[in-house]
């Protein structure tokens, strides 16, 4: 992790578009270069994030997931900016929209809904148990492949998962209610079967107990 002193950071933020904030700051910033540069507070002593910082954690993450073959933003560099108390990762993003953005548009469809399941059951098969999955946390890129941005929460193992964790992935998923309806809808099945065709370890009836 570098160092930033604050002069550099300013510099850095000039002229940025504020992508998401809170009331202690603004959390993701749009560089004028388009690369983009996430804030991270700096947690007390006591906590796990002192030892092993969450921006360190996301540009970890980039790459055993490039290294897996799952689309994610890349990595220019991880700093600290004492002067703010906060860490901060400086990527390049992954080109595309969320899905969050493209539920909204009319024309999205089962197409999407499958391949969602798929990709799920993709990142399962390769050991990798994404917290943070909602539909804003995941990308279609123009190339129209799914991708994960926003993967400082995350764990991965070298197998592919077990099925207690497959199956609260999929409470994960579904805890937000705009995202539970496109997903699920009047029971759509396009998303289940999707995972399922995917996987093999988890059952049409464990699948349907955990998302109810
Ligand atoms: N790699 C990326 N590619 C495209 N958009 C991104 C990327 N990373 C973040 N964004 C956009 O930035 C915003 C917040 O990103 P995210 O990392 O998910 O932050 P938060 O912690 O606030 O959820 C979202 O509006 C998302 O669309
Ligand atoms: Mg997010």
């Amino acid at each position: 992790m570098q160092a930033l002193d604050h002069a550099h950071y300013l510099a850095l933020a000039e002229g940025a578009e504020v992508l998401e904030a809170d009331h202690s700051g603004n959390k993701v910033l749009r560089l004028t270069d388009g690369s983009m540069l996430k804030l991270f507070r700096r947690k007390r002593l006591v906590s796990s994030a002192a030892w092993y910082p969450y921006a360190r954690r996301f540009a970890d993450n980039c790459v055993i997931l490039a290294e897996r073959d799952i689309p994610c933003p890349k990595v220019l560099s991880v700093f600290r900016i004492a002067k703010i108390q906060r860490d901060a990762v400086h990527y390049a993003p992954l080109e595309g929209q969320t899905l969050r953005q493209i539920m909204r548009a009319p024309d999205s469809g089962d197409g999407l809904r499958a391949e969602l399941g798929r990709f799920i059951a993709e990142l399962h098969e390769k050991g990798i148990y994404f917290r943070s999955a909602h539909l804003g946390n995941v990308i279609l890129t123009p190339r129209r492949t799914l991708g994960l941005i926003d993967i400082a929460d995350m764990k991965t193992f070298r197998g592919p998962l077990r099925k207690s964790l497959r199956l609260r992935n999929f409470k994960h998923m579904l805890r937000y209610s705009e995202d539970r309806k496109w997903l699920l809808g009047q029971n759509n099945q396009a998303f289940f079967n999707g995972y399922l065709a995917a996987q093999s370890l988890c059952t049409a009836k464990e699948l349907t107990q955990a998302m109810s």
